[in-house]
């Protein structure tokens, strides 16, 4: 079975973040395509990228990116669950995704965007999507974006979404394992 990693990219106490990659990973496992793993980066707590090699060399020191690198190298497909800060995406993906070049590259990614106010993080969508095809991830067109997030989220801290939230994702989740078959040959296909 294709394996999927759900990335939670918010670290900071009390973040939304883990709440929404819960529930579209349930989702995830739901529709039964891909083996699913959630990724919490609040949990992994990578610091500030600290190799001395460029990540193209593959020559990590620290056990941290090792551990980073078998992850993402083991993944077929990803989820992105990205908040909005200051009109991009958090640091903290941005630290996450500089770990690594290789172990990212001809696999798929949705994303799952979220903010407190109207917009529902597309402006980190869309920064996060030019960013991703640098290391070769392919973002899909199909996308969750969550607009006044806490709407959705009750005092049980749970999220509970409306029926456009959960056909978005539906519709994310079956493009995902397409484009994974689909990359999954351009990635073999070693010329
Ligand atoms: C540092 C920071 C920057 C933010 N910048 C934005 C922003 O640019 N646009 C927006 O709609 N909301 C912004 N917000 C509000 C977030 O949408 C809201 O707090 C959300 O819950 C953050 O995700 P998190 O709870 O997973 O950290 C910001 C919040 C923080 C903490």
């Amino acid at each position: 079975m294709y394996k999927l990693k759900i990335i939670s990219s918010t670290v900071r106490p009390g973040r939304k973040g883990s709440i929404i990659s819960h529930w579209i990973t349930n989702l995830a496992q739901e529709k039964g395509n891909f083996e699913v793993e959630l990724l919490d980066l609040g949990e992994i707590n990578l610091p500030l990228m600290n190799e001395p090699v460029h990540p193209m060399m593959r020559q990590y020191e620290h056990e941290h990116t090792k551990q980073w690198s078998a992850k993402i190298e083991e993944a077929d497909a990803f989820i992105f669950v990205t908040a909005e800060y200051d009109y991009s995406y958090p640091a903290s993906l941005k630290n996450a995704l500089e770990y690594l070049v290789h172990e990212w590259a001809y696999k798929p990614a949705g994303i799952v965007s979220y903010s407190i106010g109207p917009f529902a993080g597309v402006r980190a969508a869309s920064s996060l999507k030019g960013d991703l095809l640098s290391l070769r991830t392919i973002s899909l067109a199909e996308a969750v974006n969550i607009p006044a997030v806490n709407q959705f989220i009750g005092e049980d801290g749970l999220f509970t979404p409306n029926e456009q939230l959960t056909k978005a994702a539906t519709v994310m989740l079956t493009q995902l394992l397409r484009w994974t078959k689909g990359l999954k040959a351009i990635k073999e296909d070693n010329l």
